[in-house]
């Protein structure tokens, strides 16, 4: 793992700027947090990023129905985004908006290297327009009668009752769900990626080891099913960016946001001399590139992405992670069941560590859902962290700190600390493979032999006995050394946690010197690491 000094780029998915960051949002970024701070812990060169996906039609309704421009919404979303995601530690080296210049230029760029090899097409189209609120309206805005099973109220894209997906030109009784109106047909011309002429080169790329075989699976299907022209143009009024030499055209917000990462970058590389933009992005790079992505964003990551960086010559991604949802005590987080948790509310009542540390828990590299069970939660954190880790510390400071003038001992059990070490190969694999409940599972298995091993001495009796008192020192001393190691392991997880324990043991956690076990040296008072949760104070 320590081998050879990697430059990594590690991505979330740029969380909408037409809402708070939720459950769902911190998910992913926890997921990819942990992932950057384990790697850094490694000695790799690692950049972390994202940005405000700033465009699009909702954003533009919201600051229509706040009677504000939509740069004042994504203003004040941006500020309140980065806000909430610090407080969860989840630390991006850049965090951007799609609403940039940087942005801009990228967007230009691409179209028009896109365009210069042939890989844009014009086409005209039939769309509904929506004449109270004077907007195209885009699929999601439509609703009707499906022509399928002739289910009504259905989206203007698939019918959630037969799953029949279609255009919503054929539904029955259309309507826009703005105004409730029919909606008018227009023609329109538009502006399409011809995704198309990239099959063979997708099929190969899927192939490539950038995926999990659980997801190429999904992708086979959409090859099955045969790939199609890509829509980019939106007629205004659309907040997003214009397209040059047209009337009233801008870029689609989904081809504008994925090129957000290379605009955040960029932005990054203008702060920091060291990095080279061409470096990183270009055909041949050696650096690495990782995207963390939920699973209803794969066709978007999957096809249109690679397609795109390939049909321009820049580089790929190495590979993609992506994830499932976040559910709560087993149902869909909306806002309509009220059961929907933003990142404010979690930490009116809840630490932000503690939320790591049971999503680390229940994560995998599979794309299943995640289920946030409040009961589980707190049974979980009171059993796991109060209960067997920061008990250990505790439990042993008592005597280093009382009896022995807070110095570890000279003497420790040397076996078992091989073997708390020995740990730390398959904890590797764990991390690096996102295996998180995997690491989470041995952190727990080392604290209960841990525990086992303290209370099979009974330092509480031994130190009545006045000959005995050397054997309690050595013994603590190795229940804190105990500690520190799972410590190590548990700091890319906690990093509240990590760092009250580094003030309490006056030592640095970290892999490098994880082989030499603290002796003979001072630590600190112990202080209480972590608060036991009463799930009565608990309203969410
Ligand atoms: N703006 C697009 C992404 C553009 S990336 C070039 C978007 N935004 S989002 O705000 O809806 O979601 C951002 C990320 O959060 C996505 O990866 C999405 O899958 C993830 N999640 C949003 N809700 C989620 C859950 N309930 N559970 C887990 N993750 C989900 O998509
Ligand atoms: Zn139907």
């Amino acid at each position: 793992m320590f081998s050879k000094k990697k430059k990594m780029l590690v991505t979330c998915a740029l969380p909408y700027a037409n809402g708070s960051i939720h459950l769902g949002h911190l998910l992913e970024q926890i997921q990819a947090d942990i992932w950057v701070k384990y790697n850094r812990m490694c000695g790799h060169e690692v950049y972390f990023i994202c940005a405000d996906d700033a465009h699009g039609t909702p954003i533009m309704l919201k600051a229509k129905e706040l009677n504000i421009k939509p740069e004042e919404v994504i203003n004040k979303i941006y500020t309140e985004h980065i806000s909430d995601l610090k407080k969860f530690n989840v630390n991006h080296d850049n965090y951007h908006t799609t609403n940039s210049i940087e942005n801009f230029f990228f967007v230009k760029l691409i179209f028009n290297r896109l365009k210069k090899r042939k890989f844009i097409k014009k086409k005209i189209i039939k769309q509904f327009y929506d004449d109270k609120y004077n907007i195209f309206l885009p699929d999601r805005f439509i609703k009707g009668t499906c022509l399928n099973c002739k289910s009504i109220n259905q989206y203007g894209d698939h019918c959630e009752n037969c799953g029949t997906t279609y255009s919503p030109i054929s539904l029955i009784n259309p309507f826009s769900v703005l105004s409730k109106k029919k909606p008018i047909l227009c023609n329109s011309e538009h502006y399409f990626f011809d995704l198309p002429q990239f099959n063979n080169f997708l099929k190969h790329w899927i192939n490539s080891n950038v995926l999990d075989n659980n997801i190429k699976n999904k992708i086979q299907e959409w090859f099955f099913l045969g790939l199609k022209p890509w829509d980019i143009t939106r007629d205004g009024p659309y907040f997003g960016f214009k397209i040059p030499k047209t009337i009233n055209k801008y870029f689609y917000v989904w081809l504008d946001a994925p090129i957000g990462y290379i605009s955040t970058f960029k932005n990054l590389c203008d702060k920091n001399i060291k990095l080279n933009f061409y470096q990183w992005w270009n055909k041949k790079s050696d650096t690495e590139l990782y995207h963390f992505i939920g699973k209803d964003i794969i066709y978007f990551h999957c096809l249109f992405w690679p397609a795109i960086l390939e049909g321009i010559d820049f580089r790929k991604p190495t590979k993609l992670f992506v994830h499932g949802h976040v559910t709560l005590n087993g149902y869909k987080m909306s806002k309509s069941r009220g059961n929907f948790i933003t990142a404010k509310k979690w930490l009116k009542f809840l630490d932000s560590d503690s939320l790591r540390y049971y999503y680390a828990s229940k994560l995998s590299s599979d794309i299943n859902d995640i289920d946030l069970n409040i009961n589980d939660f707190v049974f979980k954190i009171n059993s796991d962290i109060v209960n067997k880790i920061v008990n250990l510390a505790s439990r042993n400071a008592y005597f280093i700190n009382n009896y022995f003038h807070d110095n570890l001992s000279k003497n420790i059990n040397t076996k078992l600390y091989f073997k708390f070490i020995k740990k730390s190969e398959i904890i590797h694999i764990y991390f690096y493979k996102r295996k998180y409940s995997h690491v989470i599972k041995q952190i727990i298995i080392l604290s209960n032999i841990a525990n086992s091993y303290i209370d099979q001495y009974k330092p509480w009796l031994l130190i009545k006995d006045n000959t005995k008192k050397k054997k309690v020192q050595s013994i603590c001393s190795m229940g804190i050394n105990m500690f520190r190691v799972i410590m190590i392991y548990l700091k890319p997880i906690m990093p509240i946690l990590s760092r009250n324990t580094e003030l309490f043991l006056n030592h640095k956690l970290c892999f490098n010197n994880i082989k030499y076990p603290l002796i003979n040296k001072k630590i600190n008072k112990f202080k209480p690491l972590f608060n036991r949760i009463n799930i009565k104070n608990i309203i969410i």
